[in-house]
């Protein structure tokens, strides 16, 4: 077990202390920030968000997307567009971050927890269909759950750290108890599936851009859909449904104001510029701890599989079940060494103001809330492990 910890410990050779989680890479930020600050236009107008959202459509190839102050506001927005209301429910994983559930409820729908892979931590789309089969019945054309009588009106796919679910069977799926499918691609920017962009499949999707992930705006998300209606109504539910009139303030919605502000899109189109080089550092720092670990029998490093190509946002490993060691411990010891890694999160089910809703079977969930951990992942990681 000693020989197990010391091995952990010592992939990061001269690297300074402390090594933190993820650290964000901000080389080329500064000239953007300035000529934002130079403009006078640091909130939502001005030409700074539009410019952010074409180049992030052109790099999801989508048409538009609409940018906006978080990945958490995204998802609500999500949401409401596929028709969330109170009484209804929304299927999503119980391996998530708690946001992917909290949007439903602030529509007043009900999160209902689902199953995910041992491989990958994504849904369990075949799992889900044996599942939906019992609990369901189609009452003129809307899915509705035998055990509540709700209506379940989407589900909600969450590429957990970039790994991209199986998109191909989640369509066939909602096609067959009439769905709406929506994207939790937060993670998930720069993955592909079938070489397309995760974040262009759902009917809805939803990125975030928070400080940890793989490009930042400081705080900020977007949203996609796949009808122009849809998305243009998303747009004008994010900027307080506002009417456009040189002459009057009126709005013809209770709306949000969800936009994004023009200092954290300028933030966004420094970052964009860096994203490839930042996928690659990441696939070499991925394969980096891949070699390093291959020979350490009591834990597997989590990798793509074959229908997709990750963006390794985050590298996780999968403590064998047999281990006797409790990961808080080994948590303990990382953080003692001043090395930043992390457990997954709580599974959703488990936190209080979720005891209480739907779900499936969840013993993969449980079971890997318990063995997961993410390394250290920060693009500036791999020059440190080189030199
Ligand atoms: C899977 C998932 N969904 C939603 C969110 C919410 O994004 P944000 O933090 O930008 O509100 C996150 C962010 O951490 C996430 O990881």
């Amino acid at each position: 077990m000693e020989q197990f910890i010391q091995a952990l410990l010592n992939l990061w050779p001269n690297v300074p202390r402390p090594i933190p989680l993820h650290q964000p890479y901000l080389d080329s930020a500064e000239p953007f920030m300035k000529a934002c600050l130079d403009s006078g236009w640091v909130s939502s107008a001005g030409h700074w968000v539009n410019q952010f959202e074409q180049q992030l459509a052109q790099r999801l190839q989508v048409e538009s997307v609409v940018a906006v102050n978080s990945g958490t506001s995204a998802l609500h927005l999500c949401y409401l567009a596929v028709g969330a209301q109170p009484g209804c429910e929304l299927l999503m994983p119980a391996l998530s971050f708690v946001a992917t559930a909290n949007a439903a409820m602030y529509c007043g729908a009900k999160p209902h927890f689902v199953e995910v892979l041992e491989d990958n931590m994504t849904i369990d789309i075949s799992a889900l269909e044996v599942y939906l089969t019992h609990i369901t019945e189609p009452r003129d054309g809307v899915c509705y759950n035998k055990i509540t009588q709700a209506p379940i009106i989407g589900l909600v796919v969450v590429h957990a750290f970039g790994h991209a679910v199986d998109m191909a069977r989640a369509k066939t799926c909602c096609q067959r108890f009439h769905l709406a499918l929506i994207e939790d691609a937060a993670q998930a920017l720069g993955s592909l599936y079938q070489g397309k962009p995760l974040g262009s499949f759902g009917d809805v999707a939803a990125l975030s851009f928070n400080g940890n992930k793989i490009i930042t705006t400081g705080g900020g998300g977007a949203v996609t859909a796949r009808s122009r209606e849809i998305l243009e109504k998303i747009r004008h539910l994010s900027t307080t449904a506002k009417i456009t009139d040189a002459f009057s303030i009126a709005h013809d919605a209770v709306g949000f104001n969800y936009r994004m502000p023009a200092v954290n899109a300028a933030l966004g189109l420094a970052q964009l510029l860096n994203l490839d080089e930042l996928l690659m550092k990441k696939r070499q720092l991925h394969d980096y701890y891949q070699q390093h670990l291959s020979a350490i029998a009591e834990l597997t490093v989590i990798v793509e599989q074959a229908d997709y190509r990750a963006n390794h946002w985050l590298t996780n490993v999968i403590l064998a079940p047999e281990l006797q060691i409790n990961h808080l411990s080994l948590l303990e010891q990382f953080n003692q060494a001043n090395i930043f890694v992390r457990p997954l999160w709580r599974p959703l089910h488990q936190l209080p103001m979720y005891h209480a809703m739907p779900r499936m079977p969840l013993l993969i969930t449980e079971s890997l809330s318990r063995r997961v951990l993410s390394l250290p992942s920060s693009p500036q990681l791999l020059d440190q492990l080189l030199v």
